[in-house]
């Protein structure tokens, strides 16, 4: 039998490096822009860029459900990469009045394949920190790890690369 193994590293918060902790407390401040009124659970991501620049986003919930977007989609749907810009890491928490645990939060199939496809377009790693509202951190440093055996543009024979 084959087995698939991943690295990942946990962290308290206060334990992050400097840019991490200010990454993390930006998808947290984000968790106050969520509209999430049927889950009521308030995602917030945040993205750093190699520049250093931090985006952030949070869910935005639809009474048709599938119209509404996780946050991290809601951002990544707004970056433009290019050589000078790529993204660095994504952090992704939550708050919710119920719901106020040490268990970090995963980013859900639907964002894992799109940052994944990110990820590919800029040939450079991006790292996901699944955080906690009470400070716990789990960091993989690379997103494939988080979606093993990906479905991509090398299954579609169709594809050609975009410029
Ligand atoms: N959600 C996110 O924003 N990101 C994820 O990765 C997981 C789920 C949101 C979508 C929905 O508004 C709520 O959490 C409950 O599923």
């Amino acid at each position: 039998m084959d087995s698939f193994t991943f690295p990942y590293q946990q962290y308290l918060h206060s334990e992050l490096p400097d840019e991490m902790q200010e990454l993390v407390t930006a998808a947290g401040n984000a968790t106050q822009r969520a509209y999430a009124p049927y889950s009521d659970l308030k995602v917030g991501a945040a993205v750093l860029m190699a520049d250093g620049t931090i985006l952030t986003g949070a869910n935005q919930e639809n009474a048709a459900f599938p119209v509404g977007i996780c946050a991290e989609r809601a951002i990544l749907s707004n970056i433009h990469l290019s050589d000078e810009t790529k993204i660095k890491a994504v952090a992704v928490t939550y708050s919710a009045d119920n719901k106020q645990t040490d268990k970090p939060i995963a980013p859900c199939g639907m964002c894992r394949q799109a940052i994944l496809e990110m990820q590919h377009r800029q040939h450079s790693p991006i790292a996901v920190y699944m955080c906690s509202p009470k400070g716990l951190v789990i960091m993989v440093e690379n997103a494939e790890f988080l979606l093993p055996f990906a479905f991509g543009n090398d299954d579609l024979p169709a594809y050609k690369p975009q410029v």
